[in-house]
C-alpha cells in the first residue's frame, strides 16, 4: 500500500497531481489517494474529485480515490501528506493584493504585505494539521506546496517535532524547463544551481552538458529572446540589461518586485484598473475551470490550467515523491533545512536549494557564501520572515507590525502600521491568534 493524503484536494490544481501520478505509476505505485477539504469547498471537492476519478478510470490503473472531510480519518498511516491549502479561500487573496494598493504598495500573493497575511492565516493552520500527523502518520513525509511555501516550512521546522518537511515550489523547475526551451536541448542537458528563500532563489551558475553557460543564458535573458524565463501569474517587464550583466547571476521573475518595484506597482495598478487584481483574474479563471470539470465526458487534465501560475507543479511535486520512495539520489530544488549549506543563514532556518534526494529526504549541496550583492536582500527576507513566523505563532501585534516594517516593498513605520491595522481588521475571521 502507498496512501496520499493531499490536503486542500478540492484545488482546481488537483488534476496536475492526479495526472503525475498516473505517468509515474510504473515506478511509483500510489495504491490511494485521499483528497480532503473542508465543509466550505465540499462542492469543489465533489467537483474536481470526480474528475480525478475518470482520470485514473481512463488510465486503467488500480489507484483508489477517496474523497473526505474527515482530515484525521484520512492522516491515518499515511506515507505522505501533500498541502495545498488556502486559508480565506481567494477572497482572501483579493484583500491581500487590494489593500496594499492603497497606499502605495505592490499587493502580491506571497511578497509584502500580501504575503505577510498569508502567513499569519496559514501558519496556525498548517500547526494543527502536523499535530494531527504526530499522532496519525509521524512517519509520512509532508511535502508543502502552501504558500508562503518557505516561511511555512520554516515555521513547521521551529515549531513542530515533524521534521520530514519538505516545501515545494513550481518555479526552479519552471525556470530549468524555460532555460531547456531557450537553448534548444532537453531538460535532462541542463542543470541550474539554485541558492536563496522561495520565491527569492537565484541561479548562480547554469551548466550544459556539465559546461558552464551562465553568461550566455544571461545574454539571451536580456537580448530577442527577453521574457523566455517567465511565470504565468508576474508580469514579465523587461530587465535593464546592464543590471543583469552587472549581477552575473540568474534573478527570478519575483526579484522584479525588488529590483523593479515603481515600475512594477504602476504595471499592477494599470491591469488592476482593467482586470482587477492577480486574484480576480485566478477566481474567474477557477471559475471557468470548475466549469469544464464538471463534464462527465472529460477525463484528461485541461490544458487551460496552464494558464495559472502553477504550471510543472505535478512534475515538481511526483518526482519528488518518487525520488524519496525509490532512493533515486537524484538533484531537485526544494525548501529544507539550510543545516550550513548557505553561510550566513541559519542552520535551523529554510532555505531554497539544491539538494540530493534520497529516501531519507534531501540532502542539500553546499553553496557556502552567497555573493555580496544578493546576500543583503536574503538576510533581509529571511528577517523578514523570522519575524512574520514569530507574529503568526504569538499574535502580538509589534511582531506583526515589525515584520510589515521590515519588508523592503514598505516604504516607511507608518505606512506599514496603516496597511497592517487595515488588513488585520479584514482578516480577523481567519487570525484567530490576534
Ligand atoms: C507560481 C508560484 C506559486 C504561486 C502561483 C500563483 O506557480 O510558484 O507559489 O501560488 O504561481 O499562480 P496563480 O495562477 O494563482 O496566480
Ligand atoms: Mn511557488
Ligand atoms: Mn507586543
Amino acid at each position: 500500500m502507498l496512501k496520499i493524503v493531499t490536503i486542500g484536494g478540492g484545488s482546481s490544481y488537483t488534476p496536475e497531481l492526479i495526472e503525475g501520478f498516473i505517468k509515474r505509476y510504473d515506478e511509483l505505485p500510489v495504491t490511494d489517494i485521499w483528497l480532503v477539504d473542508i465543509e466550505e469547498g465540499r462542492e469543489k471537492l465533489e467537483i474536481v474529485g470526480s474528475l480525478a476519478k475518470r482520470m485514473v478510470e481512463k488510465s486503467g490503473l488500480p489507484i483508489k480515490i477517496h474523497l473526505s472531510l474527515n482530515r484525521r480519518e484520512a492522516l491515518k498511516n499515511a506515507d505522505f501528506v501533500t498541502t495545498q491549502i488556502r486559508v480565506g479561500l481567494l477572497d482572501a487573496r483579493i484583500k491581500d493584493e487590494r489593500i496594499p494598493l492603497k497606499y502605495g504598495v505592490i499587493g502580491q500573493e506571497t511578497n509584502g504585505p500580501g504575503g505577510l497575511f498569508k502567513a499569519l492565516r496559514t501558519i496556525p493552520v498548517i500547526l494543527e494539521i502536523c499535530k494531527d500527523m504526530e499522532e496519525l502518520c509521524p512517519n509520512a513525509w509532508l511535502i508543502n506546496f502552501t504558500n508562503p511555501a518557505g516561511i511555512v516550512t520554516e515555521a513547521v521546522l521551529r515549531h513542530t517535532s515533524i521534521k520530514k518537511v519538505i516545501g515545494l515550489c513550481n518555479l526552479p523547475i519552471h525556470t530549468k524547463i524555460n532555460i531547456a526551451e531557450m537553448l534548444g536541448v532537453e531538460r535532462e542537458r541542463v542543470q541550474v544551481q539554485f541558492a536563496g528563500l522561495n520565491h527569492m532563489v537565484y541561479g548562480l551558475n547554469v551548466y550544459l552538458d556539465g559546461a558552464n553557460v551562465t553568461k550566455k543564458v544571461l545574454d539571451i535573458l536580456t537580448g530577442d529572446t527577453k521574457g523566455a524565463i517567465d511565470m504565468n501569474n508576474i508580469p514579465d517587464l523587461d530587465w535593464e540589461p546592464e543590471f543583469i550583466r552587472a549581477l552575473g547571476v540568474l534573478p527570478c521573475s519575483y526579484h522584479r518586485y525588488y529590483y523593479q518595484t515603481q515600475k512594477m506597482l504602476e504595471e499592477e495598478l494599470e491591469a488592476y484598473k482593467k482586470n482587477g487584481v492577480r486574484a480576480e483574474v485566478v477566481k474567474q479563471l477557477e471559475g471557468d475551470l470548475f466549469e469544464l470539470y464538471k463534464d462527465p465526458n472529460l477525463d484528461i487534465k485541461p490544458p487551460q490550467l496552464e494558464k495559472r501560475g502553477g504550471a510543472y507543479y505535478s512534475d515538481a511535486a511526483c518526482s519528488l515523491i518518487d525520488s524519496i520512495y525509490n532512493d533515486r539520489g537524484d538533484i531537485q530544488t526544494v525548501n529544507t533545512q539550510n543545516n550550513g549549506a548557505i553561510a550566513g543563514i541559519p542552520n535551523e532556518s529554510a532555505v531554497e536549494v539544491n539538494c540530493v534526494i534520497t529516501k531519507n529526504g534531501p540532502i542539500p549541496l553546499t553553496v557556502g557564501e552567497l555573493p555580496i550583492a544578493v546576500n543583503g536582500l536574503i538576510q533581509q527576507i529571511k528577517s523578514f520572515e523570522r519575524t512574520t513566523i514569530e507574529a503568526a505563532v504569538t499574535g502580538d501585534y509589534h511582531k506583526a507590525l515589525l515584520a510589515m516594517s521590515i519588508n523592503p516593498l514598505v516604504p516607511s513605520d507608518t505606512v506599514a502600521k496603516q496597511i497592517l491595522d487595515e488588513m488585520l481588521e479584514a482578516h480577523k475571521e481567519y487570525l484567530p491568534q490576534f
